[in-house]
C-alpha cells in the first residue's frame, strides 16, 4: 500500500494557475487555481488523500478496511477513488436528496453507499458504522490533516504560482479546510495578505442561524464548521453571496473567460473581483476552482 500511496502523491496536487483575462477591473489581476484538473475532479482529492494517508500510518486501518465519511460531494468522490485504489473499502453515508446519478458514479468507484432518511443522521450514522464495521470515519469537518493538506500543498503551490507575490486569496467555505490551510501559509510567509471566505446568503456561520434558503453547492450553511472555528484566526473576514449572483458568475466566467466552473467557483470569483476592486490598481488576488460545472448537471439546462 506504502508504494499506491507514493505514486498517488505525484497525481494529486500541482494543478494550474490561470489568469482570468477579461472579468477582472482595469489594472487588477485575479487568478484561479484549476482544482478541478485533480483526478477526482475537485479540491477535495488532496484532503482524502492526506486524511486516508494518515489513518493508514496511524494504523487506523489497513488493506480491507472501511473507510467511512458522511458525504455526497466531492469529498465522497475524493474519497471513493482514492481508497479503491488503495485496496480500502469505501463506505458512503449519503444525504437523502442526492441524485441517482451521483449515486451511481460513487457505486462505479467501487463505494458501498447509504443514505439516510433525515440530513440530520448523516453524520452519526457514518460514526456509527465506522465503529460497528472496525473501520475508520474520516470526518473531514473535525480532522485536521484537511488543513494540512492545503497548508502543505496548496499554500505553497499558490506562493511559487505567484512568485511569493500576491495581495489577497479568496475561498469558499465549506468545512474550511482551504482557506485555513492557505490562508496560514500566506500569512506565515508573506505577513501582509488578506484572506476573505465566502458562505452562501444567509449562511448561520454569519448570523448564527440560516436566515434564507441560499445553497451554493459545497459552502456552509452550519453554524460551526469546527476546523474553521478553530483556525479561524487566519481569516480576515467572510462575505455573503446569494445563489443567483453565484450563477450569474458562473455564466460570465463560461461566456468571458472560456470556464466551465461549479457555483462556489463563480461565488468565490465574484468575491475575488470586487476584492481586487477594492484593493486597487496593481492589486493581484489569488481564488480557487473547486469544481466544474459538469458536477452540477442541473445547471446545465442554464
Ligand atoms: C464545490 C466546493 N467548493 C468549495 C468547498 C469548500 O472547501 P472547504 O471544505 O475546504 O472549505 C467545497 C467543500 O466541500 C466544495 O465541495
Amino acid at each position: 500500500m506504502m508504494e499506491e500511496l507514493e505514486s498517488l502523491s505525484r497525481l494529486i496536487g500541482r494543478t494550474p494557475l490561470l489568469r482570468l483575462r477579461r472579468l477582472p477591473p482595469r489594472g487588477r489581476e485575479v487568478h484561479l487555481k484549476l482544482e478541478y484538473t485533480n483526478p477526482g475532479g475537485s479540491h477535495k482529492d488532496r484532503i482524502a488523500y492526506y486524511i486516508i494517508r494518515d489513518a493508514v500510518e496511524r494504523g487506523l486501518v489497513g488493506e480491507g478496511g472501511y473507510v467511512v465519511e458522511s458525504s455526497s460531494g466531492n469529498t465522497a468522490t475524493a474519497v471513493a477513488w482514492i481508497s479503491s485504489r488503495l485496496g480500502l473499502r469505501p463506505l458512503l453515508i449519503l444525504e437523502p436528496k442526492v441524485s441517482e446519478a451521483r449515486e451511481t458514479a460513487l457505486r462505479l468507484l467501487g463505494a458501498e453507499t447509504m443514505r439516510v432518511e433525515r440530513e440530520e443522521e448523516q453524520f452519526q450514522r457514518a460514526q456509527e458504522l465506522a465503529e460497528e464495521l472496525g473501520g475508520v470515519f474520516l470526518n473531514q469537518f473535525e480532522n485536521e490533516a484537511n488543513v494540512r493538506a492545503h497548508y502543505e500543498t496548496t499554500g505553497p503551490e499558490v506562493l511559487e504560482q505567484m512568485e511569493g507575490d500576491l495581495d489577497a486569496f479568496v475561498m469558499g467555505i465549506g468545512t474550511g479546510g482551504t482557506i485555513v490551510g492557505v490562508g496560514r501559509r500566506l500569512k506565515e510567509e508573506l505577513g501582509q495578505v488578506r484572506v476573505v471566505g465566502v458562505v452562501p446568503r444567509g449562511s448561520a456561520l454569519l448570523h448564527g442561524e440560516p436566515r434564507h434558503e441560499d445553497s451554493i453547492g459545497g459552502l456552509s450553511k452550519a453554524l460551526r464548521p469546527e476546523l474553521y472555528h478553530r483556525n479561524r484566526e487566519y481569516v480576515d473576514e467572510v462575505v455573503e453571496v446569494s445563489q443567483a449572483t453565484a450563477i450569474e458568475a458562473v455564466r460570465r466566467l463560461a461566456a468571458l473567460e472560456g470556464l466551465l466552473v461549479g457555483p462556489s467557483t463563480g461565488a468565490a470569483v465574484h468575491t475575488a473581483l470586487k476584492v481586487a476592486e477594492e484593493l486597487g490598481e496593481g492589486s493581484r488576488v489569488v481564488t480557487i476552482a473547486a469544481d466544474s460545472l459538469f458536477r452540477y448537471p442541473e445547471l446545465l439546462t442554464i
